[in-house]
This record gives structure tokens, C-alpha cells and sequence, in this order.
């Protein structure tokens, strides 16, 4: 077997991690992915593209978070790694990357192998104790140090009773002020028969989505001060300049994406109630 492929790999249902990485032209999926991918395609025609524009923001937030002086980043969820990963973009700072998936771990492992600077988690990163207790972890990330948290489409994958909410506030405790927490989440409100029907579609694979409404994906940032343009269709985040919002009409109304800051007076805590 490949190296990317583990041992006893469950490959009877498709992956959110390798289906993901076939939108974005990646080679590390099964015919069992790439079958699904299609027939997602067929009912979402704009699901590739969704891939493609969620993964310019997470460039883009790991961009804003060096030029602001963040040299670690903290990368739940982070998926195989395809082209634009974190620590590509962010030469010379250090990174750990988390998924829960196989594939995904086993892929990021063999491309970090002898890296001094990135590494990676297997780990539910809604348990965000684990993350943040793992000797990886707590080798590679200085905490009291700016940390870059990415979260980027991950947390719609948990469940309500994982506690997504309870799980980022742990993570908005860890950091100190001057750290960032960028995400991306599916939100329920703005299509709401596409997102139900995408969520039946999605009972087929191993990863269940749970869409939230972008009042709750808001009270994800606790109290982190918000960049410009906020909590925003995800397609804002492409260029500097206002995109054409009727060209991603359906894509900006089903991931919402945000940047926020801990401030010096920022609890990390409040919002979760
Ligand atoms: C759609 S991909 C996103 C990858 C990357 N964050 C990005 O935005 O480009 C979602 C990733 O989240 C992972 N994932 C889903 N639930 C997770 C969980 N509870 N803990 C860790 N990773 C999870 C999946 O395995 C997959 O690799």
C-alpha cells in the first residue's frame, strides 16, 4: 500500500476530507469519493467551486494573521493536504495540523516527514483538550505567543451534544491577546431547502453536517473583535475588493466566514452561553 493509505482503511463510505480534496484537483480519494463528488456536482453544481472559494480564505486568513506578526497557526481540521497548506503559505512559522481522518493524518505525516517547524494531530478537534494537551502540540506551539486558529468548514461536522461551541471557547482561553481565530461554517439560514437537502446527501458519507445559523456561527468568536467585512458569505473573503455577489450567490449564502481577534481585554469566554 501507499504510504497515504492506512492500514484497514474503512473506503465502504466517502470521506468529507477526500472528497474535498478531489474538488480541489487533489489525487489522494477513492472511487467511492470521487463517484459521490460527482453525483454532489449534479445536485450542487456549485460545489467544486465552493471548495475553491473556502480554500482562498483560508490563504487569505493565514496571510492577514502573518502580516498582523502570527508565526504558529493551529490548523483544525485541516484536511490532505492538496496545494496552499498552511505551512506553505507561512514559511518559517510552525504549525500543527489537525483531522480526525485517515487519509488526511497519513498524507499530512509522509509530506511533514523531517520538518522541524509542522506537524500533525490525529484528533477530534471538538475534544480541545486533547488538541491542545497532545505532545505534538505541545511541542511545536508557544501559547504564550500569538496562535493562529484555523477552523475552517470543520465545525459543522460536529454534532450539538460534541458541544462545537464549548470546544472553540477552549480554544479562545488557550491563546493570549494578539492571536486569531479564523472560520468557515455552513450556515442554515440563508438557503435553507439546498442545506437540507445537501445534509441528507451528506447521511450517505462518513461525516454528517450539522448547518447553524449565522447568529450561532457569530457566537463562535466570543468576543474576539471581528476584521473587516465580519461574519460574511465566504466569497467576500476572495479579493480586496467587494466581490460580485450574484456570481456566488449560493455559495456566499451557505459558508459563512469570519476573522477575529483576541484583544487585550477580550475574555475568550463570553458569547458561548
Ligand atoms: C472540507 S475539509 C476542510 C479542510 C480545510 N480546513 C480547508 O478548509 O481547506 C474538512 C476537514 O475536517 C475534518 N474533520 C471533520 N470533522 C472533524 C473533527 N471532529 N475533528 C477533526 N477534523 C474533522 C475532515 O476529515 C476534513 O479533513
Amino acid at each position: 500500500m501507499s504510504d497515504w493509505i492506512p492500514d484497514g482503511i474503512d473506503l465502504s463510505k466517502p470521506s468529507a476530507a477526500r472528497v474535498y480534496d478531489y474538488y480541489l484537483g487533489g489525487g489522494h480519494n477513492f472511487e467511492v469519493d470521487r463517484e459521490f463528488a460527482e453525483r454532489a456536482l449534479l445536485a450542487h453544481p456549485f460545489a467544486r467551486e465552493m471548495a475553491v472559494i473556502n480554500r482562498t480564505f483560508v490563504r487569505r486568513a493565514v496571510q492577514l494573521m502573518v502580516e498582523r506578526g502570527v508565526r504558529q497557526f493551529l490548523d483544525l481540521g485541516s484536511g490532505i493536504p492538496t496545494v496552499g497548506n498552511v505551512h506553505e503559505i507561512a514559511r518559517d512559522c510552525r504549525v500543527v495540523y489537525v483531522d480526525c481522518e485517515e487519509v488526511a493524518v497519513a498524507h499530512t505525516r509522509m509530506i511533514l516527514r523531517g520538518s522541524d517547524r509542522a506537524t500533525v494531530v490525529h484528533a477530534d478537534a471538538a475534544r480541545a483538550e486533547d488538541v491542545l494537551s497532545a505532545p505534538e502540540t505541545v511541542r511545536m506551539l508557544d501559547f504564550d505567543e500569538p496562535v493562529g486558529v484555523l477552523a475552517a468548514t470543520v465545525f459543522h461536522y460536529v454534532p450539538e451534544h460534541h458541544d462545537p461551541f464549548a470546544a472553540l471557547e477552549r480554544y479562545r482561553d488557550a491563546v493570549p491577546p494578539g492571536s486569531y481565530l479564523a472560520i468557515s461554517h455552513l450556515a442554515s439560514d440563508g438557503l435553507p431547502a439546498m442545506i437540507e437537502q445537501m445534509a441528507t446527501m451528506m447521511k450517505e458519507s462518513r461525516n454528517n453536517i450539522h448547518p447553524r445559523t449565522c447568529a450561532e456561527i457569530a457566537r463562535m468568536f466570543g468576543d474576539f473583535e471581528m476584521e473587516q467585512p465580519g461574519l460574511a458569505g465566504v466569497a467576500n473573503w476572495q479579493s480586496e475588493r467587494p466581490v460580485d455577489a450574484t456570481q456566488h450567490l449560493d455559495v456566499g449564502l451557505l459558508i459563512q466566514a469570519g476573522i477575529g481577534r483576541k484583544c487585550a481585554a477580550a475574555r475568550g469566554s463570553s458569547g458561548t452561553g
